[in-house]
């Protein structure tokens, strides 16, 4: 019986370390075929490598998704490849945490830039790509954030706030396409996302939180996996799981 989730060509943003790339292990393991996306090529290299060991699966594209034309080249190199994007994932983010009395501007932008305009410009890649297959899913990755405002987290807050508006908002605007939307918003999962914060005390605070409530990323591999593996008239568009122990 097929798992709905065999064959598909499945490309992911931020694949090079902690959700993307636990979600890059698992759905290959489940037979999908992936195109990696990140900016630490070596890493993306590393990680096919690994999972074509069993045959042709994965491919490594270094795209830094700030950059429109890269996120293009992602999405084309998995139709040159394999014919076709059947889920597109922007899963590439970054939380740089500080209060905003400190004026972090060029982090503000950086966030803005990688968390909210890195999905429209994944959108942007895929979505002709799936119009004319007339079917595809695009998930976006948002946050618990995304529903609750982080203390020191506001920029942060406010894009993946955006993520999920933007998200909707798709949702609404393909279906004669069909196209399946998911939002996922995970809360707190084990990976290299605190290290994003150059604010020493809140880098200390975050590694703290995450030390005593972090479940491992393969929790996010599963929900993605559960969202695409349901039937094509399925739509699971939103999905929000945190640690057991995590209260905001
Ligand atoms: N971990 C959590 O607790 C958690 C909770 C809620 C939501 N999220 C969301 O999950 C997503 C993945 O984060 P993570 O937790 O897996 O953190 P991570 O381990 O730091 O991974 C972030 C990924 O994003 C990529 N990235 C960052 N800037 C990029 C850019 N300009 N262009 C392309 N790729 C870029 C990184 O690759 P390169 O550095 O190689 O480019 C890396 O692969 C993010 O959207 C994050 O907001 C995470």
């Amino acid at each position: 019986m097929s798992n709905n989730i065999e064959g598909k060509v499945i490309v992911i943003t931020g694949a090079s370390s902690g959700l993307g790339l636990a979600a890059a292990r698992l759905l290959c393991a489940q037979g999908a075929r992936v195109v990696l996306g990140a900016r630490r090529i070596d890493r993306l290299r590393q990680l096919a490598d690994e999972l074509n060991a069993g045959g042709m699966r994965a491919v490594a594209v270094e795209t830094d998704v700030t950059v429109r034309a890269d996120v293009e080249r992602l999405a084309d190199t998995a139709v040159q490849t394999f014919c076709r994007i059947d889920v597109m994932v922007n899963n590439a983010g970054i939380m740089p945490q500080s209060p905003l009395a400190r004026l972090k501007v060029e982090e503000w932008d950086r966030t803005i830039d990688v968390n909210l305009k890195g999905v429209l410009y994944g959108v942007a890649a895929a979505l002709p790509h799936m119009q004319r297959q007339m079917s595809g899913q695009i998930v976006n990755v948002s946050s618990t954030a995304g529903h609750k405002i982080m203390l020191n987290g506001a920029v942060y807050s406010a894009t993946k706030h955006a993520v999920r508006a933007l998200s909707e908002g798709l949702r609404q605007e393909v279906k004669d396409w069909n196209i399946r939307t998911t939002v996922i918003s995970p809360g707190a999962v084990a990976s290299e996302l605190p290290d994003s914060s150059t604010e020493e005390d809140m880098k200390l605070r975050l590694d703290g939180f995450y030390k005593s409530v972090a479940i491992p990323a393969d929790s996010f591999a599963r929900a993605l996996a559960f969202a695409i593996a349901q039937p094509e008239e399925m739509d699971v568009n939103e999905i929000v799981f945190r640690p057991i122990r995590q209260v905001p």
